[in-house]
């Protein structure tokens, strides 16, 4: 009897900001998933243990199965090799075939490896890279600068340009930075490193948002700025290199501090946006352009947080000179795990590139008994129906005006919702913008929901002839649609589109058919399956627990069909019954003596509800929201360690052993309001 050839594992591990884990079998993409999606914390990274066990029990393997581990994290891989981790101690041991590589090359290996092309050149841009003496890519690249001795590990990598070919990949030019925290002084400055395209821009969204993620928020926010009202350069563009420029920087002494801040100078912080972007655009088209002259390739793979901006993406297809470019769905840190794993596949194995489809969606499947177990858990709450044909019924909901959450088969890998972890809305209903924005997401009203067409029905809607399985390009809508799709068209007259085809996901393609049947429209609102602040949602649970907590009408689940029963939703009521009933007498008890504390905490139960105790001006205040400004302490955990930590002082101190709470900010003052709080008066 013949025996099947035992597989080969390569597992690929990104110890960055956005950890993640990803499992390659024989060559393809077998498993792999972001941290924050099972920790649920936004931007979750370092220690990655979780992503590694969930990519392993997927596949129903141990870590002896693996051939072989490539690790990358930013800084001080290779002098800390595997100590690096924060928290528990890591999975991976002492002993197990472990590769190291560096930053810039693990992002080049995770766009060329799920690229369509076995030729092409690839281009890495982002905000920091590895330094300069951490580099293994560094043998025939041209670098254009670099400093001497010691000086070599504070410079960063700041652009990489390689060309690949089958299994070779060779470095052709990479640009350094030096490290710039000096600059801080100003109110905008780039982060990291003095000369980062992506460092400034992170740095203008901190200014205008209080926040390094928010480079996304940034360019929505670009179509309200005029133009003309800065007209200085951002940055030097010289000999294929890019400077950032210090001299304008003292225009700008407003960062907004609180959201209050914000709204009332929106047109200042507008018409900074519309200004970086078109700085920031220019500088890329310069690099690349560049680039391409010292090896042409007819194909370009990208990657890189930069390469997440879908305007100038659309710039790069239309103005330079690549004939097609392959954005990489996870540009940022969070692909890293991706291009590690091809790294040991292509590089290290030397195994033969296996053209990937096309897919992101690299989660595991649910059965549906998690489902069932996830609705039974609120039976109280929800109307089930399990249905036959639930993709016409999605499409019947949606063409009523509903708005739908869709969790369907496995997630996707990356910051967008691609039609499996989707919410949905019909885009002709003007108001279903604010609706969302204001109801489903609790974000700002500026920010514009996307459409997902079919594929063939792109051109009719869009002026753009390309492919956007990804939603990283954006185009105009045309102007005899605008009307016909209010909802989804940004205040420029621009979408950032999805197309969908049948071979990539039949299902939504479907949905989307079974829409247009019904309405004579192939397109939908699309907008991932979470809130402000909070990861999409990765599970059953996950999902019907936002469901009830969200104004999402109907939960379409595999074949469950999920209507909330009106009345009391049962897990809003019971934490803002809790914070009410529980957490502010237990306060009031003594409150002279946490009024002497002070400060404002910030409770994000189960990444669905911010609670905030505000002690800040003299008197107690409890509410759901997000504060203004930033908390002084910020405290995640789940509904039941929050009943723990507050019923149970004796509790606490185990809560903090098994890293159930995570605390984060000013955590002496948070300790310090808890001991108050187990207090009896007479105390
Ligand atoms: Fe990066």
């Amino acid at each position: 009897m013949a025996h099947k050839a035992k597989p080969i594992y390569v597992l690929g591990t990104g110890l960055s900001h956005d950890g993640s884990a990803c499992l390659l079998k024989d060559g393809r993409i077998q498993v792999a998933i972001e941290k924050e999606r099972l920790t649920r914390t936004k931007h979750d990274g370092f220690n990655d243990n979780a992503a590694i066990q969930y990519c392993l029990d997927a596949e129903g393997i141990t870590l002896s199965d693996l051939t072989l581990i490539v690790q990358n994290a930013n800084f001080g891989m290779f002098e800390f090799g595997s100590e690096w981790y924060r928290g528990s101690k890591r999975l991976i041991e002492d002993g197990m075939p472990v590769v190291t590589i560096s930053h810039h090359l693990a992002h080049a290996y995770s766009a060329f490896g799920t690229s369509p092309f076995d030729e092409a050149s690839i281009f890495v841009l982002d905000g920091c890279g590895s330094g300069l003496d951490e580099c293994i890519d560094l043998a025939g690249a041209t670098v254009p600068e670099r400093p001497e001795g010691d000086l070599a590990s504070l410079w960063f990598e700041k652009d990489s340009y390689y060309r690949a070919r089958g299994t070779d990949l060779q470095p052709v030019f990479k640009d350094f930075s030096p490290v710039g925290m000096i600059w801080k002084s100003y109110p905008l400055y780039p982060f990291l490193t003095r000369h980062s395209i992506g460092g400034l821009y992170a740095g203008a969204s901190n200014y205008v948002f209080r926040g390094l993620d928010d480079s996304g928020k940034l360019m929505g926010l670009a179509p309200y700025g005029r133009p003309g009202v800065f007209d200085f350069d951002a940055f030097d563009l010289q000999d294929g290199r890019v400077f950032v420029r210090y001299d304008w920087m003292p225009h700008f002494r407003q960062p907004a501090r609180t959201d209050g801040d914000f709204k009332e100078n929106f047109q200042h912080y507008a018409d900074l946006a519309f200004w970086i972007q078109k700085q920031v655009e220019a500088a890329i088209l310069y690099v690349v352009r560049s680039r391409y002259d010292l090896y042409p390739s007819p194909n370009l793979c990208y990657a890189g947080g930069v390469a997440l901006n879908a305007v100038a993406n659309a710039r790069l297809l239309k103005e330079g000179s690549f004939e097609r470019i392959y954005f990489q769905p996870a540009a940022g840190d969070n692909g890293l795990s991706i291009g590690c794993a091809y790294f040991g596949w292509l590089s290290v194995l030397e195994r033969e590139k296996i053209t990937h489809d096309g897919s992101t969606s690299f989660g595991r499947i649910y059965p549906s008994s998690d489902m069932e177990a996830a609705l039974e858990k609120r039976a109280d709450f929800v109307r089930v129906t399990r249905s036959s044909d639930y993709v016409a019924d999605a499409a019947s909901f949606l063409s009523d005006g509903k708005v739908v959450g869709w969790f369907q088969d496995k997630s996707e890998f990356g910051p967008r919702a691609l039609g499996n972890r989707s919410i949905l809305a019909d885009p002709r209903l003007p108001r279903v913008r604010e609706f969302i924005n204001a109801k489903v997401k609790f974000r700002e009203d500026f920010r514009p929901f996307a459409p997902s067409v079919l594929l063939e029905d792109a051109p009719i809607y869009f002026e753009c002839t390309d492919d956007s399985p990804y939603m990283l390009l954006v185009a105009p809508v045309r102007p005899e649609q605008r009307n016909a799709i209010p909802a989804v068209v940004h205040r420029d007259h621009t979408a950032r589109f999805q197309t969908v085809s049948k071979e990539l996901n039949p299902k939504y393609h479907r949905l989307l058919s079974d829409f247009k049947q019904q309405t004579g429209l192939g397109v939908l609102l699309n907008t991932s399956f979470n809130r402000r602040g909070m990861p999409i949602v990765e599970t059953p649970d996950d999902a019907v627990a936002f469901f009830l907590a969200s104004s999402i009408d109907v939960l379409v689940m595999g074949d469950f069909v999920v209507e909330k029963i009106s009345g009391p939703k049962a897990d809003v009521i019971s934490v803002a019954a809790f914070f009410r009933s529980t957490v502010r007498p237990l306060i009031e008890r003594n409150l002279a003596e946490a009024l002497r504390i002070g400060g404002v905490y910030e409770f994000n139960v189960a990444s669905i509800q911010r609670w905030t105790v505000d002690l800040s001006a003299g008197r107690l205040l409890v509410g759901e929201s997000v504060p203004d400004g930033r908390p002084d302490v910020l405290i995640d955990l789940t509904e039941a360690d929050l009943r723990t930590m507050f019923e149970a002082s004796s509790a606490l101190q185990g809560l903090i052993q098994q890293r159930r709470l995570k605390i984060r900010g000013d955590q002496g003052r948070a300790l310090q309001l808890l001991d108050i709080v187990h207090k009896r008066p007479s105390d």
